[in-house]
């Protein structure tokens, strides 16, 4: 056996990515390139991603994406032994762009096609960082469409959901909140800087569902966004000026609180001894600082891959698409749909 080049297509939100990674003998994959175009600034003036105007950037994006990545690896398209798209979750339209054109590569190259879970491929990216990860770990997947703890069995092809938001996101909260004190969209990055500069204790936000009777390992945000405008509405109303460093320090330390606690008690509860933290939102300096320091306590290793792997990119669905080659799994039919809707 020689090295395999696997190629990897992302488009389930609004990230066209094409990354390619090659999978050695003994099972490393490296990263060869990592090309990612986004729509963030098209949906910015909506507050979210809008999907048809997402849909649309995919279709233009698409083959320039994979023009750069093919540069950025120095390989031509017919060096490609294998090719792997998210198939879901996702939205629909964006995800059919992807699965689309990954089958039109795939058929030209005469090459296997490999429909991927795009939540798998968040914590299989981790690979690619830190090297082959445990047949078992726990991921803290945050991002602007996704709050959850999943139990991760074999690098990203067993998932089972354990907990997840029964409300907004964490990565969508931190943009509502943004919204709420002005600042710019996505609101992750402002309010991170932010939080910097404030008290994470001036203001008292509650955690959410941590009572004796709630669900263990699920989240809510949407009491926490809605105790932020309160919060700001009562100030303003009684002609007090706020401070925004503190409320975004103290709104971080809430989501940081409550999703390092969840996730670090989960682990022990299911005597897992890794924790990979991925998604948008482990880019957040607070969360990562405190989940560093409550794993070291427990005994847990952390795992968090860097900013540019955490966030949606080809390279994590290339990485997913390298151990799914390597475990001789049937590739995935020509015609095999796009799944929005794809239960982890
Ligand atoms: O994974 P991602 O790029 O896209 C998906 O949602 O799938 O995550 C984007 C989310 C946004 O909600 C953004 O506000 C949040 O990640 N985010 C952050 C930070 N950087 C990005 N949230 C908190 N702190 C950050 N530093
Ligand atoms: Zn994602």
């Amino acid at each position: 056996m020689t090295d395999r080049i696997v190629l990897g297509i992302e488009s389930s939100c609004d990230e066209t990515g094409v990354g390619i990674v090659r999978l050695a003998d003994d099972g490393r994959v490296e990263l060869l390139a990592d090309a990612v175009a986004s729509s963030v600034d098209e949906h910015a003036r909506f507050g979210g991603v809008v999907p048809e105007i997402a849909s649309r950037a995919h279709l233009t994006a698409m083959a320039p994406t994979m023009q750069r990545a093919l540069e950025e690896s120095g390989l031509a398209l017919s060096d490609v032994d294998a090719v792997a798209v998210t198939a879901g979750p996702g939205l629909a339209g964006a995800l059919m762009v992807g699965v689309a054109s990954a089958k039109a590569y795939a058929s030209a190259l005469d090459v296997p096609l490999y429909g991927v879970n795009h939540l798998g491929g968040h914590v299989a990216v981790d690979a690619l960082e830190h090297g082959p990860l445990p047949e078992r770990c726990l991921a803290l997947l945050v991002s602007g469409g996704h709050s959850q703890l999943l139990l991760v069995e074999g690098v990203g092809e067993r998932i089972t959901e354990i907990g997840s938001t029964i409300d907004d996101a964490a990565g969508e909260a931190y943009d509502k909140v943004a919204r709420i004190l002005d600042l710019p969209y996505p609101g992750g990055p402002p309010i991170d800087e932010q939080a910097k500069l404030g008290n994470p204790e001036a203001i008292s936000f509650p955690r959410g569902l941590t009572g004796p009777r709630d669900a263990k390992y699920d989240f809510s945000f949407s009491g926490l966004k809605t105790a932020v405008a309160r919060y700001v509405e009562t100030e303003q109303r009684a002609g007090r000026e706020i401070s925004v460093p503190d409320v975004c320090a103290s709104f971080q330390e809430a989501v940081a609180d409550v999703l390092t606690a969840k996730a670090v008690r989960a682990a022990a509860d299911l005597e897992v001894d890794t924790l990979v933290i991925s998604g948008g939102v482990a880019a957040n300096s607070r969360l990562s600082e405190l989940a560093r320091q409550r794993c070291a306590e427990a005994g847990i290793t952390l795992r968090v891959p860097r900013p540019r792997l955490c966030t949606d990119n080809g390279a994590m669905i290339a990485a997913l698409g390298a151990h799914v080659l390597r475990t001789d799994a049937k590739p995935s039919p020509l015609d095999m749909p796009a799944n929005p809707g794809l239960p982890v």
